[in-house]
Order: structure tokens, then sequence, then C-alpha cells
């Protein structure tokens, strides 16, 4: 498979008749110009291995024999493919937590990217995706793989404001966040959410966030704020914010070692981005943790 055309079209609001709310703050004109332009070979490459493109880090062990020996000719080749395999059984656990969607439920993707997750959650729940991101390249980019994979009646990207989605109150089964709640207030992204979710649905979010525990965000976090221009909260805010918008956690796990394996693999290959360090030596130093939250709207 090979890297998808990524020219213009104008199906990113396609439907919605109305306007929709795009970028509300200087800060998310930079974020919305910061993801029209990303285009890491990371990411792309990674995505390439079949067609879903994730922007999110993996999850479990490094299947070493998929590898090859060292020095194989093939190994770049391989490392990337196994990348990949990590972050689509990521994107897996947290489907995992959205419990039974019923096939007529609608499914919410706050901070959708390139969609893969999206995809995926259709591919389980045969049920209907809706996305929104600030970025229309990744709109556009979402909206031309799932007409490729002609389940475009299904899964639909917009360009919009997760605080202020075009979704009616109480109308989706589950939403979730996979790292995309550190672009934001967390008391108005759980409010935003508390809206769109029916009574009993479920919220996830997968995130990385600074442990309290440690004290201040360390220099690791710092260095991962100014990165990727985001700002990361403390696990303190999530449980904080969850519970003054009626999101009732109901499980919290920490994923830091069962990712430390993807970065590890990750800073070995050629498409090292920078950053690994930092993550590395945060998730072992304690300062940052990689986590899951499945909550209840209650
Ligand atoms: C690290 S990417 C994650 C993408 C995707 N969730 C995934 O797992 O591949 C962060 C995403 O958050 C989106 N984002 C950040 N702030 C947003 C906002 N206020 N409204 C909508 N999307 C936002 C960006 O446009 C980008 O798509």
């Amino acid at each position: 498979m090979t890297t998808l055309d990524l020219t213009p079209d104008t199906a990113t609001d396609a439907g919605a008749g109305t306007a929709i709310p795009g970028p509300a703050t200087p800060y998310q004109d930079d974020i919305a110009r910061y993801w029209d332009q990303e285009a890491r070979p990371v990411n792309l490459r990674l995505g390439d291995v079949d067609g879903l493109y994730h922007h999110h880090y993996g999850i479990g062990d490094v299947d070493v024999a998929a590898l090859g020996a060292p020095g194989d000719s093939e190994r770049e080749k391989k490392v990337i493919t196994e990348l990949h395999r990590l972050e689509s059984a990521q994107a897996d656990v947290l489907l995992d937590h959205l419990g039974d969607v019923p096939r007529d439920g609608m499914l919410v993707d706050a901070g959708c990217g390139r969609g893969g997750s999206m995809v995926m959650a259709h591919q389980r729940f045969g049920c209907r995706v809706e996305g929104v991101t600030l970025s229309a390249k990744q709109a556009d980019f979402a909206n031309q793989r799932v007409r490729q994979l002609g389940i475009d009646a299904y899964v639909r990207s917009q360009v919009c404001n997760m605080l202020d989605m075009p979704f009616e109150t109480g109308q989706a089964a589950a939403s979730w966040n996979n790292e995309s709640s550190m672009y934001v207030d967390l008391h108005d992204l759980f409010a935003e959410h508390s809206r769109v979710l029916s009574v009993g649905g479920r919220y996830v979010t997968i995130t990385g966030c600074w442990n309290p525990v440690y004290g201040q965000p360390s220099k690791w976090v710092s260095q991962i704020n100014a990165h990727f221009e985001c700002n990361i909260h403390s696990r303190r805010e999530y449980l904080r914010a969850m519970a003054d918008n009626r999101l009732v956690p109901q499980a919290v796990i920490d994923l830091t070692a069962a990712t430390l394996p993807y970065w590890e693999l990750r800073a070995t290959s050629s498409l090292v981005t920078g950053i690994e360090e930092a993550f590395l030596n945060s998730y072992r130093d304690g300062s940052f943790q990689y986590l899951l939250i499945a909550a209840d709207r209650v």
C-alpha cells in the first residue's frame, strides 16, 4: 500500500448543512496549522502498512522474532510493521473499554487525527462513527480513506473544535479521546463529552499525564509539551474534571510499563523524531504516566 494522495476535497463537513465551529482561539489556530503540516514518516510509513493511520503510541510486548535477525536486510521494514502493530493494539484496548455498542449507536472520536481508530471502531461495532479534528488536512485524509474502504456512509471526519461539537445532546453511545486531551482545558472537554453522551454512555481516554506523586511536571514533561505545543495535565486533574462533569471512572489503567517496549523499539529505528528520550526518561523516573481512564456518564 502507498501513502494516500492528500489533494484537498470538499467532503470535510459533508452533509452537515450548518456552519461548524472551527478553531476558537489563536492557540487552536496554531494546533490546526501544526497538524495540517504534520507529515512525519513515523506516522505515514506505519499507516502504509495496512491503511490504518494512527497518531498515537503503541502498547504491548515486542515480538522479537518478527524483527528478524540483527543485520537482516528487511529489518527496518519489520520494525515499522511491528511499531504499527503495537499502535493498533493500543486502539484495540481503547475500544475494548467502550462497552457494548449497538449497531445503531453513534460513537464520537474527539481529536480523531487521520482516522485509524474510527475505522477500527466501525469494523468492530458496525456502527456510525463521527470524528472531529482541528486539521482540514487530517479530516480530508480520513474521509478519503473511508471512501476507499466503502464505509463513508458510517464514518466521517469534520473540522471542528471538540469543545463545541455539532452533535445533539445525549446522542452518543460512547466517545473517546485518544491522545488528544492535552490540547484543551479538561473541564471544558468533559463538560462537552458529558453533553453529547447518553446517560449510561461510556467515555474513554488514553493519554500521557504527569504524575502528582512526582510533584510537578518534570523537565522531560516540559520538553514533550514544547515539542508537541500541548499542555499535559496531571492524573489528578483528569479525575477531578471527570468527577465535576458526571463522568465516573469505571477503570483507571496504568499503561506505562506496557508502552515502554514500543518506545525502546522506536528509539532504535531510523524514524526517530528526537522526542524518544524525553518519553523514555519520564516514564522511567515516574514523572509521566501513560493512562487509560474509562468512565460512565451518570
Ligand atoms: C496526537 S493527535 C491524535 C489523533 C488520533 N486520536 C489518533 O489516535 O490517531 C491529536 C489530535 O487532536 C486534535 N485536536 C487538538 N485540539 C483539538 C480541538 N480543540 N478540537 C478538535 N481536535 C483537536 C488534533 O487536530 C489531532 O487530530
